[in-house]
Parts: structure tokens; C-alpha cells; sequence
């Protein structure tokens, strides 16, 4: 267990990393109750500290009430949240998802802005700050995604669209309210090519300053920052040695249990 000192990582700093899979539009609930049973147990069998770092999936909608039985069911440490939200308080918004129903399913966080949203879905910093604002009012943290398409980084370097974004974000966000930032350049995404370790801290300690000016420095220590995009059971030990950067956002190598499980366990292999 070397690695675990070697680590220097979020947990030295207070902040419990967290390991989250977005599954996106991947395993219908039949599929998402065996992947949890599955991934429960494959932790379970390698003693995997949930206290020391916390484990999430982010499951389609329609899979939660499935994951939230067996959860809730067997007692698993493994945290579930929703891919995106509604800004809206029920009422006549056909397709729509209200964060008060994510609230009853017990989600504890929702991803919100992913890039996917953004790009796919036209969804503005306004929209993704009134999500936000409605994630907190249901009592869940949200997951606000942030990150620099391949042009945006040529144009502008990397830091200056994610910190844009996230600062359309931070204006709606009450003192005192927990919310997690994903850090995830466009271009990493699904494509095989993850940011270095050194571009992902660079990014997320700028990430991290603009909290700190806009909700103080106890905020901007206590907020976890993940990096995502193309983060697999190889790389993650190289972000995770970075003080800025507090877990990770992984979507194609959480589809498989054991890949996943071998990145929430990332302290074996830290020195990887
Ligand atoms: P990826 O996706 O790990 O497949 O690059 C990350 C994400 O979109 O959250």
C-alpha cells in the first residue's frame, strides 16, 4: 500500500476524491440492477474503502427506481445520481425530469451541463446555472461539467471557456451549498486522448481560485474538482497525484465492472 502515501491526494486535503460513472444513454435497469450487484461486490471483495473514496453511478433515468430499490435494499455504499435535471418545479413541461422526483428516488447528485448537454441539446449557462439553483433546492448536489472544445483550446488556451462557464455558474450558487465541478475538455471525451495530468491540474486550480473569489476560501477548499475525459483504469493514478484534481468523471470505462473498479481503487496502483 505504498501507493496510498504516495498518493497526496485529495484525501490528505479533506476532500473525500470521488469516483463517478456516467453510463449515459448505456444499460437498461435490467442490466443497471446487475452492474450495481456486480460492482458492489467485486469492491466489496478487494476491501475497497467506500469512506476513503466515494463511488457513484450516474444511470438513465429510467434505470434510478431499480438502483434505488437495490441500494436501499442491500445496504451498498455506492452513491447514484441522475445525468440531468429540469430547472423547472413540476408542472407542464412534457419529457421533463423534476429534481424534487430525483429527490424522492434518493439521488444524491445530478449531473448537470455534461457537453453532451451543451453541444446536443443547445444548453446555455443560464440553463445549466437555473438547473443547478433547482439541483440544490431539492437537496441534491449537483455535478456542474465544464470544459473547452478542441477550437476553444487552440483560440483561447485551455482554462478560459471552462472558467467562463463555471462562473455563469457560481453567480447562482448559495454560500454554503455543496456542489461538485467536473472538469472536462471537450476533445478528451470518448476520443482515447485524455488531457496530461499537468493541463487537468493547471485547469482545475484556476477552477478552484474562482471559487474561492466568488464563495470564499473555505468553499473553494472544501469543493471537489474531477477531471473527465478518456479516464481509465491506466491513467487515473496520474490525475489523482495532482492537488487539484478530486476524482474523476469516467463514461466508457464505467460500462465495465471490473475497468470501474479498478479506477475507484486507484490507490494500489497510484504509483502506476
Ligand atoms: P469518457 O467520457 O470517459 O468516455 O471520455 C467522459 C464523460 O463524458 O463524462
Amino acid at each position: 500500500m505504498a501507493g496510498v502515501t504516495r498518493d497526496g491526494g485529495a484525501s490528505a486535503r479533506g476532500r473525500v476524491p470521488l469516483i463517478a460513472g456516467n453510463w449515459k444513454m448505456n444499460l437498461d435497469h435490467l442490466q443497471a440492477i446487475a452492474f450495481v450487484q456486480k460492482l458492489a461486490w467485486s469492491l466489496k471483495d478487494a476491501r475497497h474503502d467506500f469512506g476513503a473514496v466515494e463511488v457513484a453511478v450516474f444511470p438513465p433515468f429510467t434505470d434510478l427506481r431499480s438502483v434505488q430499490t437495490l441500494v436501499s435494499a442491500d445496504k451498498l455504499p455506492i452513491a447514484y445520481g441522475a445525468q440531468d435535471v429540469s430547472a423547472h418545479a413540476p408542472g407542464a413541461y412534457t419529457g421533463e425530469i423534476a429534481a424534487s422526483f430525483l429527490a424522492k428516488l434518493e439521488c444524491g447528485y445530478v449531473i448537470i451541463g455534461h457537453s453532451e448537454r451543451r453541444t446536443l441539446h443547445g444548453e446555455t449557462d443560464d440553463e445549466v446555472a437555473a438547473k443547478t439553483v433547482a439541483a440544490i433546492g431539492a437537496g441534491i448536489v449537483p455535478l456542474v461539467c465544464v470544459g473547452e472544445t478542441a477550437e476553444d483550446l487552440e483560440r483561447h488556451g485551455a482554462s478560459a471557456v471552462p472558467l467562463a462557464q463555471l462562473e455563469a455558474v457560481l453567480e447562482s450558487i448559495p454560500k454554503g451549498a455543496e456542489f461538485v465541478v467536473a472538469y472536462e475538455p471537450v476533445w478528451a471525451i470518448g476520443s482515447g486522448q485524455a488531457a496530461t495530468p499537468d493541463q487537468a491540474q493547471q485547469v482545475a486550480a484556476a477552477l478552484r481560485g474562482a471559487i474561492a473569489q466568488r464563495l470564499g476560501d473555505d468553499a473553494a477548499g472544501g469543493t471537489r474538482i474531477l477531471y473527465g475525459g478518456s479516464v481509465k483504469a491506466e491513467n487515473i493514478a496520474g490525475f489523482m497525484r495532482q492537488p487539484d484534481i478530486d476524482g474523476a468523471l469516467v463514461g466508457g470505462a464505467s460500462l465495465d465492472v471490473e475497468g470501474f473498479s479498478a479506477i475507484v481503487r486507484y490507490q494500489k496502483h497510484v504509483g502506476v
